[in-house]
């Protein structure tokens, strides 16, 4: 496949003229609105609950925050699943609301990005109601991926695709016009849940929906969107059927599904660029695309496509140095080939929180996730050592980086939700052979002594109290330690290394300087120079010798001279 032409990136005088570019360096913070902030007591944070606590944000140091879904929804995969793609769901406040937070933030002079779900729809958008509505062959029909079953009787699905969530990708509808049933009734794909109605991308009324979503949104004064499966917009023409090879690497499954990464893909995202610009230089369009290798990735970030996307790559690379030279060269190279800037990140919303995984040695596939029968039992003191290492390590690398909120106070994955609490669908959809995502988003704890430690007003506290009516997954009991106000000011506790590691990263360029390897006698141990700044990131168990200099930043504690394993330091000389 033709490549495009290399861009080399904009001195600083063409940056200026171009606009900030703020998002080669940023570091961009995700919340997960319905577990931040509680404002009313319903248990589910809401958008007044983010506008309040957005000083906290500043207090620890990061440029812009990405929201993700708060628009109508059934939230039937917790508002991945958008009804209307311009409204606020009840359940989180009102537009008003959503101008108020925004407001509030830039005051604070921090961006914000907002979650864009091109994909699918709800089944309750009224665009899916009125295909449901409509015959087969209809104008309404043809927005989404509508099919006639096989076999005699039409009741097997159209091909063999199965839902990511578990089960297969079709389900077939109960026709309106009953004299059709049974044997001419359709099926729709859903590459998630049933919920999810796949858009047919090839339909030029989806495409004008999403530049007015876009304009929308961009009139009101977001600065950009994180784009929602991000490779699968496109199907292949025919919609062939497609066995997974489990013996095949991720990247190989990518290459050859015909519902991911289809070169389809790229006009759309083209299309949205142009958009964007009409807004100027400085809005931007993130891409969540599972796509290996990283070269390939790369050409979601060319010239005039997104901007950035997750570097899923690294957040895969186990706590091991040679993998993660390996995957910090290879992204250098890949992004910026096509002149974007590398981006990486150790958690979100959909994976095991990095302080659980990086003491499992393999952790689970993504989206299994972790539960009481799991028979995993990772430890705490383990994970959350290496979770600090690798954050220093990744908050040393040129270019931007993604927090997930709760890091910064070291929470780990909660294993002990009970099966009437969980709400992902990959639960239901697998009958709980995978646990799914819940745990990685238990509300935040912010205040040790406050019921529901402070998400929201409602609930109890006190030794032995359920919290389970003050938030909508209930807090382990273990949690006070990790509040907010029991870490903050407390020298050696997570969020305190947080705000050193991102006043340090800014002080010292990290994002922008060129890193360069140093020799390391063990492999396990990496070294590299960015500036005036030596990082030392120790993966293994045994000591390695400390740099010289001053030590501006350690992930745990580190001798006069010896840096202990599982941990990462940076030193200025
Ligand atoms: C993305 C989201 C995930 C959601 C899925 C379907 O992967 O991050 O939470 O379930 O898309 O929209
Ligand atoms: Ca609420």
């Amino acid at each position: 496949m033709a490549r495009p032409a290399t861009r080399t990136p904009p001195t600083p005088a063409a940056r200026d003229a171009a606009g900030s570019e703020w998002w080669r360096t940023a570091v961009i913070y995700q919340i997960y609105p319905r577990s931040f902030a509680d404002s009313n007591g319903d248990g589910i944070g809401d958008l007044p609950g983010i506008t309040a606590r957005l000083d906290a944000l500043v207090e620890l140091g990061v440029d812009a925050v990405w929201l993700s879904p708060f628009f109508t929804s059934p939230q039937k995969d917790a508002g991945y699943d958008v009804a209307d793609y311009t409204d606020v769901d009840p359940l989180f406040g009102t537009l008003a609301d959503f101008d108020a937070l925004l407001a509030r933030a830039h005051a604070l002079s921090l961006k914000v990005i907002i979650d864009l779900v091109p994909n699918h729809s709800s089944s309750a958008h009224p665009w899916f109601q009125a295909a449901l509505a409509s015959a087969p062959g209809s104008p309404e029909r043809a927005r989404y991926l509508f099919r006639d079953g096989l076999g005699a009787d039409g009741d097997v699905p159209p091909n063999n695709w199965q839902s990511v969530f578990g089960g297969p990708a079709w389900t077939r509808v109960n026709e309106a016009d009953g004299t059709q049933a049974p044997r001419k009734a359709q099926w729709y794909l859903h590459l998630f849940d049933t919920s999810q109605p796949d858009f047919d991308w090839t339909n030029d009324e989806v495409k004008e929906l999403f530049r007015g979503v876009l304009r929308f949104w961009l009139d009101r004064g977001v600065d950009g969107f994180r784009v929602d499966v991000a490779h699968g917009l496109a199907k292949k023409e025919g919609l062939p059927d497609w066995t997974p090879d489990p013996s095949l690497g991720m990247s190989d499954h990518q290459e050859a599904a015909p519902y991911w990464a289809q070169p389809g893909v790229h006009p759309i995202y083209r299309d949205w660029h142009e958009v964007l610009a009409e807004y100027g230089p400085d809005r931007i369009l993130t891409g969540e695309a599972w796509v290996e290798p990283l070269s390939k990735l790369a050409d979601w970030v060319r010239p005039d496509e997104m901007q950035q996307t997750f570097n899923f790559t690294f957040l895969e690379t186990p706590w091991d140095g040679p993998r993660l030279k390996k995957v910090v060269d290879d992204s250098l190279a890949a992004f910026g080939g096509v002149g974007a800037p590398s981006t990486w990140v150790l958690s979100n919303h959909d994976v095991i929180r990095h302080a659980t995984r990086l003491a499992l040695t393999p952790p689970p596939p993504q989206g299994e996730g972790l539960g009481p029968n799991t028979k995993l039992y990772p430890d705490d003191v383990v994970g959350l050592r290496r979770a600090r290492a690798a954050t220093a390590f990744m908050l040393a690398l040129p270019g931007s980086a993604y927090l997930y909120q709760g890091e910064e106070l070291g929470l780990p994955e909660v294993i002990d939700l009970p099966d009437s609490a969980r709400q992902d669908p990959t639960f239901f959809r697998t009958s709980g052979a995978n646990y799914g995502r819940d745990g990685a988003r238990v509300p935040l704890p912010w205040d040790v002594a406050s019921p529901s430690f402070g998400f929201g007003p409602a609930g109890v506290s006190g030794p032995g109290a359920s919290r389970d009516d003050a938030s909508w997954l209930p807090q382990p009991a273990t949690w006070p330690s990790y509040a907010r106000d029991a870490q903050l000011g407390i020298p050696g506790s997570t969020l305190e290394f947080y705000r050193e590691a991102l006043a340090a990263r800014r002080t010292h360029h990290l994002a922008s300087n060129e890193l360069v390897w140093l020799p390391s006698p063990d492999p396990a141990v990496l070294v590299f120079r960015s500036g005036a700044v030596t990082v030392i990131a120790n993966t293994g168990a045994t000591p390695a010798a400390l740099p010289d200099g001053r030590v501006v930043l350690a992930s745990g504690p580190v001798g006069t001279d010896r840096v202990p394993g599982d941990t990462t330091a940076w030193i200025v000389t």
